[in-house]
């Protein structure tokens, strides 16, 4: 069994009714696992990880997950292999593609998976790039269908760095259409016009920027944040502290939020940072909910990319 060549590389790669699907299908994986009951549609397949960055749930939950669909997971990090040593992208893309059934990849800029996709045979999987993270934006809003029902029409609050995460939430915005607040210091705000990857005006059209980040969860039903320092700018740690001050999601900015509002973080968090330990490990936040569902949505999305849909 096989499926069209298709690459998961940012969240706008599927539509509404691809998630529709997926968010069933993850709901069904999850229930079977949680049975244990075994599901294994990919026996034989195999996925290659690649990581150019540090990881914990992203490795966990690939592996993890293409092990209990039947497959096996190759880890290579760019470290110890020749991709650490210059071999083209394009070159170590036939090669993988012609040795595993999946790739997926973690690395700095969006430009690399793509160069590697195109010269792929396999379906291409976004593990985290300086510019998007869909496989995390998957997870939270199946978190927040599992605790809350539908995010269409919901407003989620994002505070602090217009990172990766942030620009996911919007592409999600506009896919899943829901509203999308955001509030951050001058300087690390949105960029209409980010090089590569401008947002475009549907997207725009579900963004409101705030100058308080109170007034941006006032009402949210989903309250987000993020490391005020991203992979690969450990340089500017020192400014970001400085300048973040003040954008600590707390107590205050909670309550200012839906009554029923979630707090999610992709993790790993610093509480007295972005956030507020209270509210990380107080009882609106579904953070765990959130991490586990990583395993559970990407095996959804193994499964699709490369059986498709199976009901
Ligand atoms: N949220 C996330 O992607 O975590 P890791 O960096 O640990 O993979
Ligand atoms: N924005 C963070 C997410 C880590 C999962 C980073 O890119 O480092």
């Amino acid at each position: 069994m096989s499926s069209p060549l298709r690459h998961y590389l940012q969240f706008t790669d599927l539509g509404r009714d691809d998630y529709d699907y997926l968010f069933r299908r993850a709901a069904l994986i999850k229930a079977k696992f949680k049975g244990y009951e075994l599901h294994q549609p990919l026996v034989d397949r195999t996925l290659a990880m690649i990581f150019e960055k540090h990881s914990t749930r992203t490795r966990l939950s690939f592996e993890a997950g293409m092990h209990q669909l039947g497959g096996a997971a190759i880890y290579i990090n760019t470290r110890d292999s020749q991709l650490g040593r210059g071999e083209p992208i394009e070159d170590a893309a036939q090669v993988f593609s012609r040795m595993v059934d999946l790739v997926m990849i973690r690395t700095y800029g969006q430009e690399v998976i793509e160069r590697f996709a195109a010269n792929s045979r396999v379906p291409v999987i976004n593990g985290l790039t300086n510019e998007f993270h869909p496989c995390q934006i998957l997870a939270d809003v199946f978190t927040y269908i599992e605790h809350r029902g539908s995010i269409r029409g919901r407003t989620v609050a994002w505070i602090g760095d217009a990172n990766n995460m942030f620009y996911t939430w919007l592409q999600a915005a506009e896919v899943l259409d829901f509203n999308l607040h955001f509030s951050g210091p001058k300087g690390y705000g949105v960029q209409l016009d980010r090089p590569g990857y401008p947002v475009t005006p549907a997207q725009a059209a579900h963004l409101r920027e705030f100058d308080d980040p109170v007034d941006a969860c006032s009402g949210a039903h989903l309250v987000t944040t993020d490391v005020w320092t991203s992979m690969g700018f450990e340089d500017e740690k020192l400014a970001r502290e400085q300048a973040f001050r003040g954008y600590m999601v707390d107590a205050g900015m909670m309550r200012a939020a839906a009554a029923d509002a979630v707090f999610m973080h992709c993790l790993p968090a610093h509480r007295g940072e972005e956030v507020a330990a209270e509210v990380i490990d107080g009882p609106q936040s579904v953070v765990w909910d959130e991490a586990e569902n990583r395993l559970h949505g990407q095996k959804a999305l193994m499964e699709f990319l490369l059986l498709g849909r199976l009901d």
